[in-house]
């Protein structure tokens, strides 16, 4: 599992990364390591380059709101970044779109919201059949 987060991510990232490792992922963070002001795209790209490549197998991107990381993190070839504000939406990122990487907005969900997300999108799996016709064709 991949993490990246801007500053405004950060402290929200620890507690993801806390939450994943308590439950045995691997994970690698691809950073900040600060509550420093740091610029986004950076980190989204860094995030997505890994699951495209294969090195993790999920992402997981957070910013102040979410939207720039999930375009930073769309903007690499084969990525679907869905940001999230509800179970239900992750849920339907895996089931339907088929979503690698999950983007947050530290800013718009507390953190028990958050990781009910991410457990919403770690569990759910890829539904297939027509959905895989549409995905498909995103690319
Ligand atoms: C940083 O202030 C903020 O703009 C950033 O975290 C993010 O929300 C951008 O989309």
């Amino acid at each position: 599992m991949a993490l990246g987060a801007d500053h405004g991510g950060y402290a929200l990232k620890e507690e993801v990364k806390r939450y994943l490792l308590a439950r045995s992922y691997q994970v690698t963070d691809c950073g900040v390591h600060s509550a420093e002001p740091a610029d986004y795209p950076y980190y989204g790209k860094t995030v997505a380059e890994c699951v495209a490549s294969g090195r993790a197998h999920r992402g997981v991107v957070i910013c102040g709101t979410g939207v720039g990381m999930s375009v930073a993190a769309n903007r690499v070839p084969g990525i679907r970044a869905a940001l999230c504000a509800d179970s239900f939406t992750a849920r339907m990122a895996r089931a339907h779109n088929d979503a690698q990487v999950l983007a947050l907005g530290a800013r718009v969900v507390g953190t028990g919201l958050a990781l009910d997300i991410l457990a919403a999108f770690l569990s759910t799996d890829f539904e297939g059949g027509r959905h895989d016709r549409r995905v498909r064709q995103l690319d």
